[in-house]
């Protein structure tokens, strides 16, 4: 996967409270160009593999049980320095803390249920796309 790729959930909490559709414009209006998408839900097993980096955190638990709690869009993004770029977009983990006009401080719930996710580098980028996409649903 080419670096200038991140990987993106809208998590349950925005899918729920109707956000879907403005997030994604939100996303397009900054230049990223959607190269897979999809709409669906997680499994507990695939929750757990995919946040296996915080399994020891207090809140995984939780974490885990969120992110399974109904549908989520993910999908994998393109533009010039994407990861950087979109972490930009959508601002800090705690909603309270993410600057105005970020996804975070427009549509996140609180640090828990924070609306969306954002690769934190290329390498995870990476994995996460691959986890989640196989090679023939990337355009
Ligand atoms: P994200 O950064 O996309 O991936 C890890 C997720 O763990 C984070 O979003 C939140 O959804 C969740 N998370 C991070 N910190 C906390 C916390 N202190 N309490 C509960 N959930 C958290």
């Amino acid at each position: 996967m080419s670096t200038h790729r991140t990987f993106t959930m809208i998590k349950p909490d925005a899918v729920v409270n109707g956000h879907t559709g403005a997030i994604l414009e939100k996303i397009a209006a900054s230049g990223f160009k959607i190269v897979a998408m999809k709409y669906t839900q997680l499994s507990l097993r695939d929750a757990q593999e995919f946040y296996a980096i915080h399994k020891e955190r207090p809140f995984f638990g939780e974490l885990v049980a969120f992110m399974t709690r109904g549908p989520i869009v993910s999908a994998i993004l393109e533009k010039e320095n994407a990861v950087e770029d979109f972490r930009a977009l959508i601002g800090a983990t705690n909603p309270a803390e993410a600057a105005e006009g970020t996804i975070r401080k427009m549509f996140a719930t609180n640090i828990a249920e924070n609306a969306v996710h954002g690769s934190d580098s290329d390498e995870n980028a990476a994995i996460e796309g691959a986890f989640h996409f196989s090679g023939r649903e990337i355009y």
